[in-house]
C-alpha cells in the first residue's frame, strides 16, 4: 500500500518539478536563519512536493485536509452509531485531515490504515491530543512549572512529554497556551505561565522548543501549538468562554507577544479561541489571523479552530448559518475545522458559488500539508506506530525521576515564620491531615492526559517514604473536599464538583492527630477538576469544611505547615493568620508526595517564585503587578483616589515572590551608563549574597518603568530574570543588558519602538523589590 501511495506522490513530484516554491525562505532575518538550521522552516524540497500533492487533489480531498474529527469512539457513540459509520466512510474516502483524542499506537495504526488503504490520494492523517503537562509521565500543571522560572526543565518537560505522546502514535500537542490570565477566578489559569508577558514568552518558546526539539520528523518530537489566539485569558469577570473586551494597545503589548515569539520560534499550528474581542470572534477574524499572523509574522503553519468554534460564531450572533461562519472563518485565516462539522458541508458549495476563492482553500491545504510532510507522515505514515517503543518510553523510571526535579523546583515557599521548615528528620511525630493528604489524583492535575487514575504518589506516601521508623506519622482526612457526581475517574472532565459537603464526623479524630504530633502537615486547597476548562468561580476559597477543619485543629497544635494543593490563585488571608508556614505545591504530577517531602526535609532548598499574583480577596481580580498608576495613584487618608476602602491595591502575595531557607541580600545595583540613545544599550550589574546558612537559588529578577510614554505606561514591567545558585555566604555579580528589544513597546504611532524619556530600573526578588536606579534614552 505504501508503496502505491509514494507512488502517486512521486509522480506528482515529477509532473511538477520546477514549479516555483512559495518563496517564504526569501526573509533573511536572524530567526528564521536559526529556524532553518533546525529545519523548522519549510525547504524548497518540502514546498515543491506540497504543491505536487495540491495539483492531485479534488476540491473534495481539499476540503477533507480542513477536516479535523473526535476520535474518542466512544463519547460520539457506539461503533454502531450513525455518526461513527460517517466518520469511518469520510476516513477512507480520505476526507478527513486530521483525527484528535485517538490513544494508544494500535488505534493510531488501524485509524491510519483506513486512509491509507481505501483512499485515492492517501494522504496521511495528523493526530493530535491534548499534551498539556505530560503524556503519561505527569509534570506539574503549566501555572504551576512556572513558578520554577527554570527554561531548562520547562523544555525538558515538554520533551518528554513529546517523546512518550510521539511513542503513542501521536503528532501533534495542543500546547502550550499562550494566554496571559490576570484573573484567578478563569479556572483555566492553570494551563498558563500566569499574568505577566515577558515570563509568558520565554516560557512558551522553552515549551515550543522541547515539544518540537529540533527536527519536526524526529522520532521523538511532536508539532505544538501555539493557543489560543486570542484573548482568550481575558474573558470578562474571568468567566470561561465569556466576551473579551480589550484595547489595541493592551492586545499588542500584553497579549500577542507570547505568541509572536512562538511564531518566531517555529511553533507549527496555531489554535484561535471560542471568544470574541471587541466584538469578532478570534475564529473570525481577519486582521489577527491573515493579515498580523500569516501576513506580518509571515508565519507558514496552519491554524486549526478550537472545539467547534467555527459552528460557534452562530451564537456569537456573528454568522447565521454554518456555512455563513464557514465562509467567515476561511476567509479569516482559520485553516482546519475542529468539530464544527461545517467545513465539510460548507466550503465547496462556497467556491461553487464564488464566495470564497479556490485559493484560499488551497492555501490552507497546503498549509496542513507542509506540516505533514515536515513531521515525515508521507515517508512512513506508521513512522510513530511502534508498539515496542510505547512500552519502554511511556511512564519510564527515567521519567518519573525528572518530574520529580521539575516538581520539586516548581514549589513556592509563601510563609516560613521561626524557620519552622524545613523539618526535622528526628522529630517523633508528625501528622499528616486533611482532604488531599491521601489524594492520589488531584495531584495530576486537570489536562492529564493519560495520566492513570490515583496514580500520583500522595503527600501521605511521600513523607513516610522520606522518615525512618523511629517518626510516628498519624494520618485523618478529617474531611471531604468534594462530594463524587460521578464515579471517580470517569468523564471528571466533563461533569461539575460538588463542594456541598457537610460530614463533620472526621473532625474530632483529625483533631486527636493534631494533639499528638509536633507538627501538622494540613493538605488543603482545590481538587484536580476545580480548575481547568469551565472551571470559573466567584469565590477562591477553601471549599466546603476545609477551614472548619483548620480552625478545629490550629486550636490544639499551633505548629502547621499548609500543604496548598491548587491550579489557580486562592485567598489565602485567613489561612495564613492561623499558621507559620503555607507552602505553595500546585498540582506537582506524579511525583508529588516525594517533590513535596524532598522541600519539607530540607533535602531541597525550595527556589520557585510566584508567576502570579495571590490577592487579598477575590474582589481585587483581576489583579497583576504590572498595573498602571492611574491620574489618582492610591494614598492613604483620602478618598478621592484610586484604590479599595477595605482592601489594599497590591497582592497578598505578589508576582516574582517565594522564600527560601536561606536569605539572599542586593547590593551594589550599578548601571554603566546613564545615558543611551533609543538604539543603544547598557549594562545593569548586581550583587547578590547568599547571607544565610544553607545552600540555596535565587531568581533575580530585572523591572522596568517608563515614566512617560505616548500612551500610558506599567509601573513596573519584568524585563529579564536569572535563576541562580549561591552557596551559604556565596556572592555573584549578576548582569542585565538593556537595548531596544527590552525598552520598545506598541506606541501611540501603532509600531513597536522605544521613546525617548526617562527610566526607572529595579532588581530583586520580587515585583515589589524597591532598590532601583534610573537612566534616560535619548533620540
Ligand atoms: C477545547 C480547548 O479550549 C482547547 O484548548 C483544546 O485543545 C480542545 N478543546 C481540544 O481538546
Amino acid at each position: 500500500m505504501l508503496n502505491k501511495r509514494k507512488y502517486f506522490i512521486n509522480l506528482a513530484i515529477l509532473l511538477l518539478l520546477g514549479c516555483t516554491s512559495s518563496g517564504r525562505l526569501a526573509s533573511e532575518n536572524k530567526d528564521r536563519e536559526a529556524l532553518k538550521e533546525k529545519t523548522m522552516l519549510s525547504s524548497p524540497d518540502t514546498e515543491r512536493k506540497v504543491d505536487s500533492v495540491l495539483a492531485l487533489m479534488t476540491i473534495d480531498e481539499k476540503v477533507g485536509q480542513l477536516v479535523q474529527y473526535n476520535g474518542k469512539w466512544d463519547a460520539t457513540g457506539s461503533k454502531s452509531s450513525k455518526r461513527y459509520k460517517y466518520k469511518i466512510e469520510k476516513l477512507k474516502k480520505g476526507e478527513v485531515g486530521s483525527m484528535l483524542n485517538i490513544i494508544s499506537v494500535t488505534s493510531i495504526r488501524e485509524t491510519q490504515r483506513l486512509v491509507m488503504e481505501h483512499s485515492r490520494l492517501k494522504i496521511p492523517l495528523i493526530f493530535g491530543y491534548d499534551v498539556i503537562h505530560g503524556y503519561q509521565t505527569m509534570f506539574p500543571v503549566p501555572l504551576g512549572e512556572s513558578a520554577s522560572w527554570d527554561l531548562e526543565i520547562i523544555e525538558q518537560s515538554a520533551a518528554i512529554a513529546a517523546k512518550e505522546a510521539s511513542a503513542s502514535g501521536l503528532n501533534w500537542t495542543f500546547a502550550p497556551m499562550l494566554d496571559i490570565s490576570r484573573d484567578a477566578r478563569w479556572g483555566r489559569i492553570m494551563e498558563g505561565a500566569g499574568e505577566d508577558t515577558y515570563l509568558s514568552t520565554q516560557i512558551g518558546v522553552a515549551r515550543v522548543n522541547g515539544f518540537q526539539g529540533n527536527n519536526l520528523s524526529d522520532i521523538n518530537t511532536i508539532a505544538a501549538c501555539a493557543k489560543h489566539f486570542a484573548g482568550y485569558g481575558f474573558g470578562e469577570a474571568g468567566r470561561d468562554y465569556n466576551t473579551v473586551q480589550v484595547g489595541e494597545y493592551e492586545l499588542h503589548n500584553i497579549i500577542l507577544p507570547p505568541f509572536k515569539a512562538a511564531a518566531n520560534a517555529g511553533v507549527a499550528t496555531f489554535m484561535n479561541a471560542f471568544n470574541d474581542i471587541d466584538g469578532v470572534p478570534a475564529t473570525g477574524h481577519k486582521i489577527l489571523q491573515r493579515d498580523l499572523l500569516k501576513g506580518k509574522w509571515n508565519w507558514e503553519g496552519f491554524v486549526v479552530s478550537d472545539w467547534g468554534s467555527i459552528g460557534e460564531m452562530q451564537a456569537h450572533g456573528y454568522a447565521t448559518d454554518k456555512k455563513h461562519a464557514s465562509e467567515i472563518a476561511i476567509k479569516a485565516g482559520s485553516d482546519m475545522d475542529m468539530e464544527s462539522y461545517a467545513y465539510e458541508a460548507s466550503l465547496k458549495p462556497l467556491v461553487e458559488e464564488g464566495k470564497v476563492s479556490i485559493a484560499l482553500i488551497d492555501d490552507a491545504v497546503r498549509r496542513v500539508l507542509r506540516v505533514k510532510f515536515q513531521l515525515g507522515l508521507f515517508d512512513d505514515p506508521y513512522k510513530y506506530c511502534d508498539e515496542k517503543r510505547e512500552a519502554t518510553e511511556v511512564y519510564s523510571t527515567e521519567h518519573l525521576e525528572i518530574a520529580r526535579d521539575v516538581a520539586k523546583k516548581s514549589i513556592v515557599l509563601l510563609k516560613n515564620e521561626k524557620d519552622i521548615l524545613p523539618l526535622s528528620k528526628d522529630l517523633k511525630s508528625i501528622a499528616v491531615i486533611g482532604p488531599l493528604a491521601d489524594d492520589k489524583d488531584s495531584p495530576l492535575g486537570n489536562w492529564r492526559a493519560q495520566a492513570k487514575y490515583n496514580s500520583a504518589v500522595s503527600l501521605l506516601e511521600g513523607i513516610k517514604a522520606a522518615v525512618s521508623d523511629n517518626i510516628t506519622v498519624y494520618y485523618e482526612k478529617g474531611v471531604d473536599l468534594t462530594v463524587p457526581t460521578v464515579t471517580p475517574g470517569e468523564n471528571q472532565f466533563l461533569f461539575p464538583l460538588e463542594f456541598n459537603t457537610t460530614d463533620r464526623s472526621g473532625i474530632p479524630k483529625a483533631v486527636e492527630a493534631a494533639k499528638k504530633a509536633e507538627i501538622v502537615l494540613l493538605a488543603i486547597g482545590e481538587d484536580a477538576y476545580q480548575s481547568g476548562e469551565g472551571r470559573s468561580q466567584t469565590d477562591i476559597g477553601f471549599k466546603g469544611l476545609q477551614m472548619e477543619l483548620l480552625e478545629a485543629i490550629q486550636k490544639v497544635n499551633k505548629n502547621i505547615v499548609i500543604i496548598l494543593m491548587n491550579g489557580r490563585p486562592m485567598d489565602l488571608s485567613r489561612p495564613s493568620e492561623l499558621v507559620p508556614s503555607i507552602l505553595e505545591c500546585w498540582h506537582l504530577g506524579s511525583q508529588s508526595g516525594h517533590a513535596i517531602a524532598d522541600v519539607v526535609f530540607g533535602d531541597y532548598n525550595p527556589s520557585g517564585k510566584l508567576p502570579v499574583s495571590f490577592p487579598h480577596n477575590v474582589g481585587q481580580e483581576p489583579l497583576y503587578y504590572n498595573r498602571k498608576n492611574t491620574g489618582r495613584p492610591s494614598s492613604k487618608g483620602n478618598v478621592a483616589f484610586s484604590s479599595y476602602r477595605d482592601a489594599p491595591n497590591t497582592a497578598f502575595y505578589p508576582f516574582g515572590y517565594g522564600l527560601s531557607y536561606t536569605t539572599f541580600t542586593y547590593n551594589n545595583l550599578n548601571l554603566d551608563k546613564t545615558e543611551i540613545t533609543v538604539n543603544g544599550s547598557l549594562e545593569v550589574s548586581v550583587d547578590i549574597t547568599n547571607s544565610g546558612n544553607v545552600d540555596g537559588e535565587e531568581v533575580v529578577q530585572l523591572y522596568i518603568r517608563d515614566l512617560v510614554g505616548s500612551i500610558t505606561r506599567p509601573i513596573k514591567e519584568l524585563k529579564g530574570f536569572k535563576k541562580l545558585k549561591l552557596k551559604a555566604g556565596e556572592t555573584q555579580t549578576v548582569k542585565f543588558t538593556i537595548d531596544s528589544e527590552t525598552l520598545q513597546f506598541y506606541t501611540a504611532n501603532k509600531k513597536w519602538e522605544v521613546e525617548p524619556g526617562q527610566f526607572n530600573i529595579f532588581v530583586g526578588g520580587s515585583s515589589e523589590t524597591e532598590l532601583q536606579d534610573t537612566f534616560v534614552v535619548i533620540k
